[in-house]
């Protein structure tokens, strides 16, 4: 790793290798060396699962087989569902996922009979239900959902798990390019996280808990509520124009903006901005989109920062009837793949991640006992 004094947050520091992404210049965005436009406008979740997890692009065969093999794996244990009976309605379902990640470690570890593939195989099978079974129960006055269905991939699962009905082609396939852009993102702040959490070898979940913890946060996965938040505040483009202008003049952080890797895009905006228009028309909305356009608009004049994924994210999901605070926890139902893929490569070249750092503190000090101590700093 090379190190600058000056370097806040490890900015643009080069701290390991990887194949699974690469992520650089305006436009530029490839998973194994494919571009997410071209996997974005192709291909189903399963199959860039698969191209992040397993290295390579599935042949029909593999797909089909793929797809099956976590169709079997959906439902969750009973006792896992008791656990998430008493969780609190008002807990944020990140917290939720986090400990049902945990809790699942304890029913189903890490031994010779579920290598790490098979623990990203259950974990990307059964995220939905783990989410949605605590959701309609804390949520709904303790209904109990059924945690299988008969959808065929990832993104319908949990839009009928969510909304108790088969969803449209169209939510369909909007949550399948969501969920593909979400996958994957080279040494983002929980991918790091879970490598460092990897590099001391502990079991495989340790580091999928620590990266939700990472994930969770308005400075990274959190920002696509955050934003929610924000858009929802105002009903015109107008007001949004306005409100913006004053939260930029209070210095505030305009969450769903700028990005540290990227300095004029992010690729991943304008696909899931093209997934917004394409669903506000649909849908016949005439606030989100506006109003988005018109923060977007504002961001660049007055900062030059451009919405990251997260933004657009927004109007997306809550145009599909997704409530705000499953948002962040859809990046966990995809990221997993990305963070697995990360951590089985941590596993196969693996180096303690333990960085140095620069002491600020006093120097040498006499010891004092206890008699003797002011209560205040020497
Ligand atoms: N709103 C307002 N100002 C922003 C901003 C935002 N979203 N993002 C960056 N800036 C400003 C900073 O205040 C800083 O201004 P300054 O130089 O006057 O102090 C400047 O732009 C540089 O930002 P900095 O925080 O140093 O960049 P970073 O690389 O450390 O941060 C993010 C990157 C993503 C954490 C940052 O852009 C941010 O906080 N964005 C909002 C949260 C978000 O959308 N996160 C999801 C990322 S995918």
């Amino acid at each position: 790793m090379t190190t600058t004094k000056k370097t806040g947050g490890l900015a643009g520091i080069v701290a390991g290798q990887t194949a699974i992404s690469s992520a650089g210049g305006a436009h530029e965005l490839r998973y194994r060396g494919y571009s997410i436009y071209d996997l974005a406008a192709n291909c189903c979740f399963e199959e860039v699962a698969y191209l992040i997890v397993y290295g390579h692009l599935p042949t029909q065969q593999e797909l089909d087989s793929y797809k099956k093999r976590l169709r079997t794996l959906r439902d969750i244990p009973d006792d896992l569902k008791s656990v998430l009976e008493l969780v609190p309605a008002y807990a944020h379902p990140m917290d939720v996922l986090r400990t049902a990640t945990s809790f699942l470690g304890n029913l189903e570890p890490e031994q010779d009979a579920r290598d790490h593939y098979a623990i990203t195989d259950r974990l990307v099978a059964a995220y939905p239900a783990m989410l949605l079974y605590w959701w309609h129960f804390s949520q709904n006055g303790g209904k109990r959902i059924t945690c299988v269905t008969d959808a065929d991939g990832v993104a319908d699962h949990f839009l009928t798990l969510l909304h108790g009905k088969k969803p449209s082609p169209l939510f369909t396939k909007m949550m399948n390019i969501s969920l593909i852009l979400y996958a994957e993102h080279e040494f983002n702040a929980s991918t790091f996280t879970g490598r460092v959490i990897t590099s001391t070898l502990p079991d495989f979940y340790s580091p999928v808990v620590g990266a939700i913890g990472a994930l969770r946060g308005p400075l990274h996965g959190g920002a696509n509520e955050a934003a929610m938040e924000l858009i929802e505040k105002f009903e015109t483009a107008k007001e949004a124009d306005k409100g913006v202008r004053g939260m930029l003049e209070r210095k505030e952080l305009i969450m769903g903006f700028g990005h540290r890797v990227y300095t004029t895009a992010d690729p991943r905006n304008i696909v899931i901005k093209k997934c917004a228009k394409e669903l506000a028309d649909a849908m016949g909305d005439t606030t989100l989109y506006p109003v988005s356009e018109a923060i977007e608009k504002v961001m660049w004049d007055e900062k030059k920062l451009f919405p990251n994924l997260d933004f657009y994210s927004a109007s997306t999901y809550h145009l599909m009837g997704i409530p705000t605070p499953l948002f962040t926890p859809i990046f966990v139902m995809s990221r997993i793949t990305g963070w697995a893929a990360h951590f089985i490569e941590q596993r196969g070249n693996n180096k303690l991640i333990r960085p140095g750092a620069d002491y600020t503190g006093p120097g040498a000090l006499d010891f004092v006992p206890m008699d003797k101590r002011t209560g205040k700093v020497a």
